[in-house]
C-alpha cells in the first residue's frame, strides 16, 4: 500500500515570507524517498486554532501520516503540540520519546522539544521541531518503525 502524507509547517516568520520554509521541504523529500504520496503541504502561522483546524481537516481527508514541523519548543507562540493534543484520540508516545532520547545524543536541546505523537481517525500525527537539521535527524530516528506503525493503524499488520 502506498501511504499518503501531509506536511504542515507552523511558523509565523515562514508563513509571512520572512524566510523560506526549509524544514517542510526536507520532510517532503524524505517522505517521497520512502515512496509516500505527499498530498498536502502548507505553511501557516503559529496559532492554536488554525493548527487545530488544519489537523482536523487533514485527518478528515484520511491522510495516513501528518508531520508537523515547528512550534514544539518553550516559547509563548509554540503551540503546535497543544493543538495536536487537542485533536488526537490516542497518544503514540514512542515516536516523540525516541526523538528526545536519541536526539539528545546529538544535542541536549532535543529534550526541549515538547513533541507529541498520536492518532486521530486513521491518521498518525507526529510533531517535528522547526529546524531542518532537527527534521532530518528525527526522521532518521523514527524511520525504522514508521511503516510498521502505519500498517498496524490501517489493519495491514496486527502485531
Ligand atoms: N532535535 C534534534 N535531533 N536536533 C536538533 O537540532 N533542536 C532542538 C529540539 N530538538 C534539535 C532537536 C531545539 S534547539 C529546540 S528549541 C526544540 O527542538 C524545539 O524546537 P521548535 O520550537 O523549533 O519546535
Amino acid at each position: 500500500m502506498k501511504f499518503t502524507a501531509g506536511v504542515l509547517t507552523t511558523s509565523d516568520r515562514a508563513s509571512a515570507g520572512i524566510y523560506e520554509d526549509k524544514s517542510g521541504k526536507v520532510l517532503i523529500k524524505l517522505l517521497e524517498e520512502m515512496d509516500f504520496e505527499v498530498k498536502i503541504y502548507e505553511v501557516i502561522a503559529d496559532g492554536f486554532d488554525l493548527i487545530k483546524e488544519k489537523l482536523l481537516e487533514y485527518s478528515d481527508h484520511n491522510i495516513n501520516l501528518i508531520l508537523t514541523t515547528g512550534g514544539t519548543g518553550l516559547a509563548k507562540r509554540d503551540v503546535t503540540v497543544d493543538a495536536t493534543l487537542a485533536v488526537i484520540e490516542k497518544q503514540v508516545p514512542g515516536f516523540s520519546e525516541a526523538m528526545r532520547v536519541e536526539g539528545s545524543k546529538i544535542t541536549p536541546f532535543a529534550y526541549l522539544s515538547r513533541s507529541v505523537s498520536g492518532i486521530r481517525k486513521n491518521s498518525l500525527i507526529i510533531n517535528f521541531p522547526g529546524s531542518s537539521k532537527a527534521c532530518e535527524e528525527n526522521f532518521e530516528i523514527i524511520r525504522p518503525f514508521l511503516i510498521h506503525a502505519l500498517e498496524t493503524i490501517n489493519g495491514i499488520s496486527n502485531h
